[in-house]
C-alpha cells in the first residue's frame, strides 16, 4: 500500500511519499537547485530529519512524525500491551521533542497514542498494522482538508489578485496542495487571475528556495521579493491580499508563524489589505489562551551569520535567531479553514471548528 494511491489525480507536488514500508522525504534543504529523495525507516532518524529541516512546515512535520511512530512502533520487540505502551510513548516523546512551536507535531501524535490507548485489547500486531494505517490516514487527510480549505479561501479572492505569501505553505509544507498556496492553487483553478508576490524569509529562505519553486513548477505567476521590500510594494498599491499559513493559533486567534508575519500583518494594516490566515484545525491549540503561551523556537545563530558556506557577519557576533512570531488576532483579517471561515471575535468560532473534528 502507498499514500500515493490516494489521491492520484490530486495536483502537483508530494513531499513525503510512503509505500512498503519506507518512508521517501525530498529534501527540503537541497531545494531548489538538487531534488534529492531521502529514505526512512528508523524513528530516530525521522526525528533528525524534522530537526534538521529535511521536512518543514506545520502540517507536514505532524504527517512525518506520524509515520516515525509507527517505525518506533514496528521497531518494538514487547509483547505485552503494557510493555508496549511504555515503548511507544517513549518514542512519540523524542519526537513530539523535535520541534517546539507547529502544534501539528503533537497533535499527529496524540491521535497515534489515542489509537493504542483506544485498542488495548488488541494483540501487539494488530496494533502495529493499525499504527501503520494511522499515519497514512493523516497524510491522506491533510491533503484533502488543504483542498476544501483552498476553496474557502479562493472565495474570499476578488477575480484578478495580487497576493503577498511569507515563507513557505504550499504542498512542500504539507502533505501536498498547501494551507496558504492551497487558496492560491484552488483560486488559480476557479479561473482567478493570480500573481503571488512571494517574500524571501530570511533567514532559511523558504519563500526565495520553496515557494518559488514549487509555484513556479505549477506555472503560478510568482515574483519574489527580499522581505524589506513589502512595506514599498504594499505603498505603492501593488498587494491586494496577504495570505499566510500557521504553526499554532492560540484559543483567541492569536497567530504564530514564520518569523516576519507580524511585520507583514502590520503593515497590511497599515495600507488597509486583508490579511487571511489559513490553516488546518490541527493548528488550532485550544490549551494556548493566547499567544503569550505559545513557545516560540530558537534556532541555531549559523542560520543569520551564514549562507551555505559563505560567513556574512563577523565571527562571535551575539546573533538572536527566533524562528516565529506572534500576530494578535486583531491584525487578522479572517482565519480560513477546512470547516470554514472564522471572522472577527475567534474564540467561538475556532472552538466550534475544532469540535467538529471529535
Ligand atoms: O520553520 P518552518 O519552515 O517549519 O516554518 C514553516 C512556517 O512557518 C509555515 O508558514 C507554517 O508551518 C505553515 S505551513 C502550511
Amino acid at each position: 500500500m502507498s499514500n500515493c494511491d490516494f489521491f492520484p489525480d490530486a495536483a502537483g507536488i508530494r513531499p513525503i511519499k510512503y509505500s512498503d514500508g519506507i518512508l521517501r522525504l525530498i529534501d527540503q534543504r537541497r531545494l531548489p537547485t538538487e531534488e534529492v529523495w531521502l529514505e526512512y525507516t528508523d524513528y530516530h532518524e525521522v526525528a533528525e530529519a524534522i530537526r534538521s529541516m529535511v521536512v518543514r512546515g506545520a502540517p507536514a512535520i505532524g504527517v512525518t512524525a506520524a509515520y516515525g511512530a509507527f517505525f518506533g512502533a514496528q521497531a518494538s520487540k514487547a509483547e505485552k500491551y503494557a510493555d508496549f505502551v511504555t515503548e511507544f510513548e517513549q518514542v512519540c516523546e523524542v519526537l513530539a521533542a523535535t520541534r517546539p512551536t507547529a502544534v501539528n507535531l503533537c497533535w499527529a501524535l496524540e491521535r497515534m497514542k489515542s489509537l493504542v490507548r483506544a485498542n488495548a485489547d488488541q494483540p501487539v500486531g494488530n496494533l502495529k498494522i493499525g499504527l501503520e494505517y494511522e499515519a497514512m490516514a493523516i497524510n491522506e487527510e491533510d491533503i484533502r482538508i488543504n483542498m476544501s480549505m483552498g476553496r474557502h479561501g479562493a472565495a474570499l479572492l476578488p477575480d484578478q489578485v495580487r497576493i503577498l505569501t511569507h515563507c513557505n505553505a504550499g504542498a512542500l509544507a504539507t502533505g501536498g496542495y498547501g494551507t496558504a498556496l492551497g487558496v492560491v492553487r484552488a483560486a488559480v483553478a476557479a479561473g482567478k487571475q493570480v500573481t503571488v508576490f512571494a517574500d524571501e524569509t530570511r533567514p532559511f529562505l523558504q519563500g526565495s528556495r520553496l515557494t518559488a519553486w514549487e509555484l513556479h513548477q505549477d506555472h503560478i505567476q510568482t515574483i519574489l521579493i527580499c522581505d524589506n521590500m513589502a512595506g514599498y510594494l504594499m505603498s505603492k498599491g501593488a498587494i491586494d491580499a496577504v495570505v499566510v499559513g500557521a504553526d499554532r493559533i492560540a484559543a483567541n486567534g492569536d497567530v504564530a508563524n514564520k518569523i516576519g508575519t507580524y511585520t507583514v500583518a502590520v503593515l497590511a494594516r497599515e495600507h488597509h489589505i486583508p490579511f487571511y490566515v489559513a490553516a488546518p484545525t490541527s493548528t488550532i491549540d485550544l490549551q494556548a489562551a493566547d499567544g503569550s503561551q505559545i513557545p516560540i523556537e530558537e534556532r541555531d545563530s549559523r542560520e543569520v551569520t551564514h549562507l551555505g558556506d559563505q560567513q556574512l557577519a563577523p565571527t562571535g557576533v551575539a546573533v538572536f535567531n527566533p524562528a516565529f512570531d506572534v500576530t494578535p488576532a486583531r491584525l487578522v483579517s479572517a482565519i480560513i479553514t477546512q470547516h470554514g471561515v472564522a471572522r472577527g471575535n475567534y474564540t467561538e468560532q475556532l472552538a466550534a471548528f475544532v469540535q467538529k473534528d471529535r
